[in-house]
């Protein structure tokens, strides 16, 4: 299929950066978004990460105004119409995506590719409201979109095989990593994976084990800097399968196996520390604490994907 228009439909966080990096690999995009109020920030956010490239030398001054030329904004949902793929990043709530899926299957193409990029929200569920289902899959990415480079291709169960592989190719052509879930789980693999290692942590820190800092730091200076190269079942097999079978054996009865992220997790919501955006969460970030956080975070982020890890 050849795609050429895109839509993006919710210019918040995840909708703004995509709308900016598939521009600049030479698509046309239409940001849309139900509230006018929500274009103008999001139009200021893409010409600031092309400044940034600009400045760093990743991208010419040329580049940036072909890429910012390719994009156009609205609050007018017609202007979805003559897309041949729309990824639809609205708020996370299965009654609004429903919504709009409806809407949107009124106005677009049928044979268009449609894909949400829902975090975890079922994909045959979201399927219900859109016309033509084989068409629709998950397309989960992660933030920040611009440096992360995994894409999640889920299959939903009305999703036609063919979708999932264009939205699979599309992604390597904005050099991004896919992968495909074949089953329409809930969190996907990647989510799965994440909340079971925070389940551990969790317990970890209520249970005294240790502490919040030396927990990070055994993530990202054994399990994490090992994983940011091979991952887990890379790991068992240099390990020697026989090796962590034995420890597997003792150790799988003792790990959490919690229901609810219910205790120390809980009471942090409950106290609104609810991370950087609050200046609280398992960590302080008082004062210009969060900005070093980010900045910090960015900048490790950006020295991994230059890297260029293969596979
Ligand atoms: N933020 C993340 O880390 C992250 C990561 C992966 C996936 N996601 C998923 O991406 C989606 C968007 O997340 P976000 O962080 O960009 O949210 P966000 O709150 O930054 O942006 C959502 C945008 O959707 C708009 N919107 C709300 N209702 C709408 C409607 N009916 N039609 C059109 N636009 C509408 C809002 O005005 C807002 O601009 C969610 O499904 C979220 O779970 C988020």
């Amino acid at each position: 299929m050849d795609i050429k228009n895109i839509g993006i439909a919710g210019a918040g966080i995840m909708g703004s950066s995509m709308g900016q990096i598939f521009a600049s690999y030479g698509y046309k995009v239409v940001i849309y978004d139900l509230f006018e109020k929500a274009l103008e920030p999001a139009r200021q956010r893409i010409s600031q990460a092309l400044d940034a490239l600009v400045s760093k030398n990743e991208m010419m001054a040329e580049q940036k105004k072909n890429t910012l030329s390719r994009i156009s904004f609205s609050s007018d949902m017609k202007s979805l119409k003559d897309c041949d793929f729309l990824v639809e990043c609205v708020v996370e709530d299965m009654g609004i995506k429903h919504k709009f899926f409806e809407q949107l299957s009124e106005i677009m193409r049928e044979d268009a590719i449609i894909a949400s990029n829902t975090s975890g929200l079922s994909i045959t569920k979201i399927a219900e409201s859109v016309k033509n289902p084989a068409r629709f899959a998950g397309m989960h990415w992660f933030n920040p979109p611009h440096i992360i480079p995994l894409i999640e291709v889920i299959k939903g169960d009305k999703t036609a095989q063919e979708t999932a592989d264009i939205i699979y190719d599309i992604s390597l052509k904005i050099g991004k990593k896919p992968i495909y879930v074949n089953k329409d789980v809930p969190g996907f693999i990647a989510n799965r994976i994440q909340l079971a290692v925070m389940r551990e942590c969790v317990y970890m820190l209520e249970n005294g084990i240790g502490t919040a800092e030396d927990i990070d730091k055994c993530m990202k200076y054994a399990l994490g800097f090992r994983y940011a190269c091979i991952g887990p079942f890379e790991v068992v097999d240099f390990g020697g399968l026989d090796t962590f079978y034995h420890v597997a054996d003792y150790l799988w009865e003792d790990l959490s196996d919690a229901k609810k992220p219910y205790g120390l997790f809980k009471k942090l919501i409950e106290e609104k520390n609810l991370g950087v955006k609050t200046g609280k969460g398992f960590y302080d970030y008082s004062g210009d604490k969060a900005k070093k956080a980010l900045d910090r975070r960015d900048k490790l982020f950006l020295t991994l994907k230059e890297a260029k890890l293969e596979n």
